[in-house]
């Protein structure tokens, strides 16, 4: 292995011994450790526009009144077996397991990283017996999730959501008011072009009328299916609409699930069709919206940048689940949710040029004196109280090095702390200009802001 001037092997154990251009060895490097695949870093450059999305689905929640309820990252595998479906991808192939310490109880996978949120706060509802309290209830989430699913751009084994979910309110007004919350989320957000696609999928009514006209329909075309929507044709039929390989003709003259709906799901699904409407809220039906989690009941939807649905790029989606509350051993409560993909959203706004969020103005606080260590962190404190983005720097270089670093981090404002501390005053500096003055002390923060 020959890297430059230097050259190494690699030994038994995998350290990295390196030989430089005198033929001396260096001392051993351990071999790097990288991310796991599939999940990221968030660098600190990226940290000011993640927070802008982060601080704008808080204050969403709150303009919009749910309350925050978390769940633990780990559940038991049983509650997303059940939740979600044992067939769908979540559970069948993406399920990040967890197993307890050796020896313990738990030393088999019992427990799974959650793919999603919804089944967590599903079960939090039933173990706490919210469904006493005054409702509908209405809880906010955000936080990572963990699906094992092939990594690839805008598809991350951990991802961040931001969900929210309305328990025991049957709609039709709650569903119209989540699709505005997502679409006001993403204007918020500044990502242009975002259609929600809309569909209704029934319930236990009228559901297996459909699954039955899909069965004959595809069972009578599977030497067109792939593999895999054959396999999903013997255990979920809807699903197969949901296959990106599915042949374009066949899909186009496939059932439509609103051809057989119930007339409870057909009012439903029509007044939400006007409640949108009215509110002039654009979407496009999507037949082939059945969603991946088997959890659906009646409205779905999905967001995408428009043109970009093909990807399988969806920045959010959701939908109502009256039966998921009965099904983890609840009382029978409706319920509808979203969840927004932050990763994605990040990534469309990059896309599509959204210039980078910029941070507060920094002010980096100095001196000449090496052993002005706690005038420094006096003055910073000064600063901090007033609310303002401050850095020490605690070195003991001379004071041009030190001006010289507070420019290339992109500070504003020096501080310089010297002499005039006797009188209560330092010395401001814009690092723009270099124009600098005595200030006094009290009158510092005031001074910084008014400039
Ligand atoms: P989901 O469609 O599976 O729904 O995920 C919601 C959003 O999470 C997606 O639209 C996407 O933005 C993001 N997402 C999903 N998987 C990944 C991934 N591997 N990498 C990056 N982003 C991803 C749910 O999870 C439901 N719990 C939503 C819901 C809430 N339905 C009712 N209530």
């Amino acid at each position: 292995m020959s890297r430059g001037r230097s050259s190494g092997s690699v030994t038994a154990r995998g350290y990295r011994t390196r030989q430089d251009a005198g033929g001396r060895y260096t001392p051993r490097m351990p071999p790097r450790i990288t991310a796991p695949r599939g999940a990221r870093d968030l660098l600190p450059e990226q940290g000011e526009a993640w927070t802008r999305l982060e601080a704008i689905a808080r204050d969403l929640s709150r303009r919009y009144a749910f309350d925050r309820l978390d769940t633990p990252l780990f559940e038991r595998v049983e509650l997303f077996a059940r939740g979600l479906g044992e067939t769908s991808d979540a559970v069948e192939k993406e399920m990040f397991r967890v197993s307890g310490a050796a020896g313990s109880e738990e030393e088999r996978a019992e427990w799974a990283l959650r793919p999603e949120p919804t089944a967590g706060i599903v079960r939090a509802f039933v173990e706490h017996g919210m469904h006493v309290r005054p409702g509908p209830l209405r809880v906010w989430m955000l936080g990572p999730m963990f699906r094992y699913d092939r990594p690839q751009a805008g598809r991350y084994r951990q991802f961040t959501q931001w969900d929210v979910e309305v328990l025991g309110d049957p709609g039709p007004m709650v569903d119209v008011e989540l699709v505005e919350l997502a679409h006001r989320f993403y204007a918020l957000a500044g990502v242009r072009g975002v259609v929600a696609h809309l569909n209704s999928i029934g319930d236990a009514e009228c559901r297996p009328r459909f699954r039955r006209a899909l069965l004959d329909y595809f069972g009578s075309h599977e030497d067109r299916l792939t593999d895999d929507s054959r396999r999903r044709l013997r255990v979920n039929p809807l699903r197969v609409l949901d296959d990106r390989d599915l042949d374009a003709d066949l899909a186009a003259n496939a059932p439509r699930s609103l051809d057989h709906l119930c007339h409870a799901c057909r009012e439903h699904f029509s007044t939400v069709r006007s409640l949108l409407d009215a509110m002039g809220l654009a979407y496009r039906l999507d037949h082939r919206l059945v969603r991946g989690l088997d959890y659906y009941t009646r409205t779905t939807f999905e967001f995408f940048v428009a043109g970009r649905e093909g990807q399988q790029q969806a920045l959010g989606g959701g939908g109502r689940y009256d039966g998921l509350v009965e099904l983890l051993g609840g009382r029978p409560t409706p319920g509808i949710g979203f969840g927004i993909g932050l990763d994605r959203v990040l990534l469309a706004g990059e896309e599509q040029g959204i210039p980078p969020a910029v941070s507060d103005p920094l002010i980096v606080v100095v001196s000449a004196d090496p052993g002005a260590m706690v005038d420094r962190l006096r003055v910073a404190s000064v600063l901090r109280e007033a609310g303002l983005r401050v850095r020490p720097d605690g070195s003991t270089r001379r004071l041009g090095k030190q001006l010289e670093s507070a420019s290339k981090v992109g500070a504003h404002w020096a501080v310089i702390v010297g002499d005039e501390l006797q009188r209560d005053a330092v010395v401001l500096r814009d690092l723009s200009t270099g124009h600098q003055e005595e200030v006094e002390l009290a009158g510092l923060a005031e001074a910084i802001g008014s400039r």
